[in-house]
């Protein structure tokens, strides 16, 4: 076991469909880190919003054509009000993808039709399957400055089928996920509902600048491994450790998560290229599987050549001014046998156990830290330093370059939404 694996980061709620008719009046508007200067509607290359008209062709097409303007003010395609059923599609470079709030891109439930691409070479295999993946229904790799937005317009990745498919285990390669971009560089996703994602929703990875921002993303909880927003991985045993290409400076904020089945925020798992400086506040999180949860043993392995004997550095944690209710376990923190999780740092955590709980609300093993004002009592190996005001946990005070990031104000005087 060479890294700490936790649970995946799934912000997964309830089922509500989108739909509707409706037309808005030019001018639109929206923010985005840049504006572009040429503007075209996906009716122009053969869309049909129909719900039942394939238009695969009719983006990619779109994509390719409007690719020429990357070097002349980049260009903007507008998807209108409309259920516009679609495969796979590549996005390209000083591109903006705008969705009309009643536009719905509806992914194809006809598995042949989907490409197949290779493992993340920071994983070696394919998450549920050994070989390919299929690829992601947006999909983007070696890229600069793509925006994907709109006015909460919805993309609905029908993942019933896959669900159902890979409960049965009868996919041969790994499921698509709603966005992958890959290598790439400035990066923004905002204002847009995605639902029910075959997989994960939204998968950023060796990529940079990436803000994503005021986004729904609905399944049902029971939805095999529909993880929301994955950025907190960086490759599996062996493979993440050869690429090594680290997750860092991650600010989370405005959270709200329902989890029932899994963790609101999750450190992994795979994380085996290190993962370091997440910040996380403002999180709410509603009827969620766990808060403080750590585990050395997620269980989990690419294949049989995995170094048992490469164990992870797993330190450094503050947690601080957390309100809990109804909780049955207050905390389970687990490290590695003879490689403890150290720093462990929570103050002012205040957790209302429920009138079901566990006996000892505390399970710990293999971990060093402390407390300060925790309720209820913590467990012996995270000594209480009273209740002195001084003794808080840190939150980082020094900004990250997200912090300085200003969005352009965009508008469009064309009508065509
Ligand atoms: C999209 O990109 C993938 C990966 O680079 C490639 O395999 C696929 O052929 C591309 N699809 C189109 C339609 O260009
Ligand atoms: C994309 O970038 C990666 C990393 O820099 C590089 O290894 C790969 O060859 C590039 N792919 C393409 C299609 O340019
Ligand atoms: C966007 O739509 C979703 C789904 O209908 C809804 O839950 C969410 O509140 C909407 N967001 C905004 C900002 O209106
Ligand atoms: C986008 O969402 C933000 C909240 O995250 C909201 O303030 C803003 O008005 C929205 N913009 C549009 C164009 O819907
Ligand atoms: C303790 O946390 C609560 C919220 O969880 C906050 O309102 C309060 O200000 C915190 N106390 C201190 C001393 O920071
Ligand atoms: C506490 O949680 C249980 C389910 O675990 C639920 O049935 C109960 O209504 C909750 N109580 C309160 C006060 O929220």
């Amino acid at each position: 076991m060479n890294v700490m694996e936790v649970t995946v980061v799934v912000v997964m709620v309830l089922m509500i469909s989108a739909s509707g008719e409706g037309r808005v009046a030019a001018p639109i508007e929206y923010s985005a880190i840049s504006c572009r200067g040429h503007t075209a509607s996906i009716l122009e290359f053969g869309g049909v919003g129909d719900g039942k008209t394939l238009n695969t062709a009719a983006f990619q097409r779109a994509v390719n054509e409007l690719s020429k303007y990357a070097s002349d003010g980049g260009a903007q395609l507008f998807v209108p009000a409309g259920e516009w059923l679609t495969g796979s599609f590549n996005l390209t470079s000083h591109f903006t993808l705008y969705l009309h709030k009643h536009a719905i891109l509806l992914a194809s439930q006809d598995i042949k039709s989907w490409g197949v691409v290779d493992p993340l070479p920071s994983y070696g295999l394919g998450r549920d399957a050994a070989g390919g993946r299929y690829i992601s229904l947006t999909f983007g790799t070696n890229l600069t400055d793509v925006v994907i937005t709109g006015e909460n317009g919805t993309i609905d990745g029908e993942g019933g089928v896959w669900w159902q498919q890979f409960h049965k285990k009868k996919l041969k390669y790994t499921r698509p996920y709603l966005i992958e971009i890959m290598h790439s560089h400035k990066i923004q996703i905002s204002n847009l509902t995605f639902l029910n994602s075959p997989s994960w929703n939204l998968h950023p990875v060796y990529s940079s600048d990436i803000i994503i921002k005021g986004i729904t993303i609905l399944a049902p909880v029971t939805s095999p491994n529909t993880d929301g927003i994955n950025p907190v991985k960086s490759g599996w045993d062996e493979y993440g450790i050869k690429y090594g290409m680290p997750t860092k400076q991650l600010t989370i904020r405005r959270l709200t998560c329902v989890s029932p089945y899994s963790a609101a925020i999750a450190l992994g798992s795979e994380m085996s290229g290190e993962i370091e400086d997440v910040r996380a506040e403002d999180i709410k999180a509603v009827n969620t599987e766990s808060v403080f949860w750590m585990t050395g043993n997620y269980g989990s392995h690419a294949d049989i050549h995995y170094d048992p004997n490469a164990l992870p550095e797993i330190k450094g944690f503050n947690y601080r001014d957390v309100v809990e209710e109804n909780v049955t376990m207050a905390a389970r923190l687990e490290g590695i046998s003879g490689d403890p999780f150290t720093g462990i740092c929570m103050s002012n955590v205040t957790i209302g156990m429920a009138k079901k709980a566990k006996k000892y609300p505390w399970t710990c093993s293999e971990i060093k830290g402390i407390t300060s004002r925790v309720v209820p009592q913590p467990c012996s190996l995270l000594p209480d330093k009273g209740r002195d005001k001084r003794v808080m946990c840190d939150f980082p005070t020094d900004t990250l370059p997200i912090d300085d990031l200003k969005l352009q104000k965009c508008s469009y005087v064309k009508n065509y939404l």
